[in-house]
């Protein structure tokens, strides 16, 4: 039976970098409570006229030249991403456009944080379809233009960066994804929001004055919530590939806070050495940030062939899911 293999990896991360330092000169914190509560040292920023496109392209180029691959030669084009160039039309058309993928179809996925997870999930099962060959997955995000840089409570979390992955079909049953398990829970939609900018809070005065084109969140429940349903994510993946958790060799995890990766990882029993921790050099950087990870992982040699690697993500939403694969 035809499944999917990841084929290749790219990342990139703009260059300007906004030290926890720098964030105690515009607004009442410190490193050390920026460091303690959520393991964030740094975050890159995207330069002026640098749009979510833009990085999305470079992290693209990089895994279609791991994968071999033309970008005339991709099927289908997914961007993750809740921070498009613009609302209309979708940021994937506009990354088609730049990388001449002519053959793609495209079109973007709002899932938040666990972005690139439902878009690989899409991917994956195109390709079990039969419909597609080559799919490029991106996490994009630009979040810097839409963090409140008044607001302590979230403008020291986030990071601007881009994360592919392309996606083809694999004859090797012993090597590629072998599930992925996807939820949603749109009555906590409300812990995290952009409010204004839609049909509900058009545009207007009122909702630039009130910042209500910028992220709100209520942390403390974001937290409880993901650690509460990651570690079940996981273990469902686990159960059904009849695998049990001593057999996962690492963990690709979004970076939303290194205490929620540790807590997840403590509850499920797993070693934290098994899993790529970044968030210290990129804050969180939502959809973006599982493949760059993944990215890493790879491109440091630390993953072997044959290796079980288990992948989860949460997000806005709430969305979340777990991913199982042989790399
Ligand atoms: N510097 C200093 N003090 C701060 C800061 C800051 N940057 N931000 C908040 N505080 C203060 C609060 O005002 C509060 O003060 P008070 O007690 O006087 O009211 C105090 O610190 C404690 O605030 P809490 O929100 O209760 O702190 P908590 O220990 O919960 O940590 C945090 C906050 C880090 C946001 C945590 O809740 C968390 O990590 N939540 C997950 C949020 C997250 O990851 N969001 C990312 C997007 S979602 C995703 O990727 C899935």
């Amino acid at each position: 039976m035809i499944h999917s293999h990841i084929l290749g990896t790219g990342a990139y991360a703009p260059k300007r970098i906004l030290t926890n330092q720098d964030l105690e000169k515009m607004v009442a914190t410190t490193d050390q409570w920026i460091s303690d509560r959520t393991g964030i040292k740094q975050r890159r920023i995207a330069a002026e006229g640098e749009v979510t496109s833009d990085m999305a392209v470079v992290a693209a180029r990089q895994a279609l030249a791991m994968a071999g691959c033309r970008a005339e030669d991709l099927d289908m084009i997914i961007v993750a991403t809740v921070s498009a160039d613009m609302p209309l039309p979708s940021c994937a058309v506009l990354v088609q456009a730049k990388l001449g993928a002519v053959r793609a179809f495209a079109f973007d996925v709002s899932a938040a944080c666990a972005g690139s997870l439902f878009g690989l999930s899409i991917a994956d099962q195109f390709i079990r379809a039969g419909q597609a060959k080559r799919v490029l997955v991106i996490g994009a995000e630009l979040l810097s233009r839409l963090v409140d840089w008044t607001d302590r409570n979230t403008c020291v979390l986030f990071g601007d960066a881009a994360g592919a992955m392309v996606v083809g079909p694999t004859p090797d049953a012993k090597r590629g994804l072998m599930s992925t398990h996807l939820h949603s829970d749109g009555s906590a939609a409300g812990i995290l929001t952009i409010p204004g900018g839609g049909s509900q809070y058009p545009q207007s005065e009122e909702v630039l004055s009130k910042n209500m084109h910028k992220i709100a969140m209520n942390g403390r429940e974001i937290y409880k919530f993901a650690i509460r349903v990651l570690p079940p994510a996981i273990l469902e993946a686990l159960d059904a590939n009849g695998f049990r958790v001593d057999d996962i060799d690492h963990i690709v995890s979004h970076q939303a806070n290194a205490r929620i990766v540790e807590s997840v990882l403590e509850r499920l029993g797993v070693p934290l050495e098994k899993c790529w921790m970044n968030l210290e050099r990129y804050g969180n950087t939502s959809s973006a940030s599982l493949p760059i990870s993944l990215d890493e992982a790879n491109r440091a040699g630390r993953l072997k062939e044959g290796d079980l690697i288990a992948m989860m993500a949460i997000g806005a939403g709430m969305t979340w899911g777990s991913a199982l694969m042989r790399w």
